[in-house]
Order: structure tokens, then C-alpha cells, then sequence
């Protein structure tokens, strides 16, 4: 069994409270695995120190975990830091999880249009050749912050060679009926043969299950502060709603840019 975790925004409390109530009805889950904005206070793993050893800890960042520095580190400077899912696939609970963190932004790569850059490192390389990193000031350092949230092709095209059970994404793919879904996304699961796909970012939950033939696999937000859980038959479980599932028109998450 398996639980997805929808944006926590720097209140984790509730991951906690519910792993370890889990843990004394005798269900606690293989692994948890968080969609993105995670948004820590303090570093991963003591945010999370009760349940560190009663359940695996897994993760992918979303948009708002480089808005500042205090979020970023809280991740990448972590106990945690080898959990993040971006860019790799892992067997979990007797799954293969792939992982695809971040945001499209339209200054590197905004699909169906070219990518301006391939890689993280190509786009740092035009920043530094158009100003060295002594010249930089507050813009190029929270730059180079930001993009490291950035969906870049490299990182696509390197999961989209291999195979999956499941995507757990920040973005959501095409199926969304706000029109803010990537068909990139939706590309990517069917090349790598998922399932299902799990995403956060939007705060909310809609009902995807009309798309699930036509998309190729099944398709799951989780909502804000939400759990979802995938048990091994397949079934799912909301575990707990998203804070915000039952406002459906709750949107203040910012288009990206
Ligand atoms: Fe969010
Ligand atoms: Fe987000």
C-alpha cells in the first residue's frame, strides 16, 4: 500500500498523525509519497521524525519548493534528499514509481512549443555566459534558485526510456477540463506503460474517470493537505480529503510562469 500526498504548503502534521494511526490499526503503508510544494519549515526528515523507520519517505518537489531558500535546502539538504523521485524510477510496495517533480515554465519549455533549453545545465550555461556568476545579484542567484523546479526535455526523454507502474507528477496531465493539464504529461505515462498517475499542484481532486480509456491509465489528484492511497490490488482510498475537495471552484495556485 502505497499513500500519495497532495500539497502540504509547510503544514505536515496530519502525514504524521495518520502514518502513525495507521501504524496502530496494523496498516501503516509501505511508503508515502509526496507530489510537490512541500514547502518544509525545517528539514524533511525531522519534520517527519516520528514516522521516519514506520514507513518509507519519498518525494518530488513542486513549484513553490524554490521560492526561497528555506524551502529548497529543507529538501536537497535533507536526511531525505536520496527519496526525491524526480527523474528516476524505484520499486516501492512492489511497485515501479517514476517520478516527475516541478513545473513547465515558458522561459525553458512550455510543450507543445520547442524548448528554448534542453537541460538545467544548458539553461545555467546561458545565464553565466550572459553574465559570469561574480556579476550576479539578487534576479540571477533566485534564478538559478527557481529553475531548479523547471521541467526540462532531458529529464522527459530519459523517463519516457523506461517502463513504470506509476507517474507521480506535481503537474497534472491533459484530462483536466480547466485546460491547465499537459498532454506532455499524458505522452509521458502512456510511453512509459503506467497505470496511474498521481498529481498535486492544483488543490483539488476532480472526478478524471470518464478520460481514464481514452488517456491510457488512471488518473488521481490529490488535493490539498490530501492522502490517497493505492492499495496492492489496485483499489484506491482517500485516506484524507484534500482541505479544499468539496469547494470545487477553490483555484489559487498561480498559472505558472
Ligand atoms: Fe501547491
Ligand atoms: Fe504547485
Amino acid at each position: 500500500m502505497i499513500w500519495f500526498l497532495g500539497d502540504t504548503h509547510g503544514s505536515l502534521g496530519h502525514v504524521v498523525q495518520q502514518v502513525l494511526l495507521a501504524q496502530k490499526n496494523g496498516a501503516a503503508p509501505d511508503a508515502v509519497v509526496f507530489l510537490g510544494d512541500l514547502d518544509c519549515a525545517q528539514p524533511l526528515h525531522l519534520e517527519l521524525a516520528e514516522i521516519v523507520g514506520v514507513t518509507d519517505i519519498y518525494w518530488v518537489f513542486g513549484n513553490h519548493d524554490s521560492d526561497d531558500s528555506r524551502s529548497l535546502n529543507n529538501l536537497f539538504s535533507s536526511d531525505l534528499a536520496g527519496k526525491n523521485l524526480h527523474g528516476k524510477v524505484e520499486r516501492i510496495g512492489g511497485f515501479r514509481i517514476a517520478g516527475l517533480g516541478g513545473v513547465f515554465r515558458s522561459k525553458v519549455w512550455a510543450p507543445p512549443n520547442a524548448p528554448s533549453f534542453p537541460s538545467y545545465q544548458a539553461w545555467r550555461k546561458d545565464l553565466m555566459r550572459k553574465r559570469p556568476p561574480k556579476g550576479w545579484g539578487i534576479y540571477e542567484a533566485g534564478e538559478e534558485r527557481k529553475h531548479t523546479t523547471t521541467i526540462f526535455p532531458d529529464v522527459v526523454s530519459r523517463l519516457a526510456r523506461q517502463r513504470a507502474d506509476i507517474l507521480v507528477c506535481h503537474e497534472a496531465p491533459e484530462c483536466r477540463s480547466d485546460g491547465r493539464g499537459w498532454q506532455a504529461v499524458g505522452d509521458l505515462a502512456r510511453k512509459m506503460g503506467v497505470r496511474w498517475l498521481f498529481h498535486g499542484h492544483h488543490h483539488d481532486s476532480p472526478d478524471y474517470s470518464e478520460h481514464f480509456v481514452e488517456m491510457g491509465f488512471k488518473t488521481y489528484g490529490v488535493g490539498y493537505r490530501g492522502i490517497t492511497s493505492l492499495l496492492t490490488d489496485g483499489k484506491i482510498e482517500v485516506i484524507r480529503p484534500g482541505d479544499y475537495d468539496a469547494a470545487r471552484d477553490f483555484d489559487w495556485e498561480v498559472p505558472n510562469e
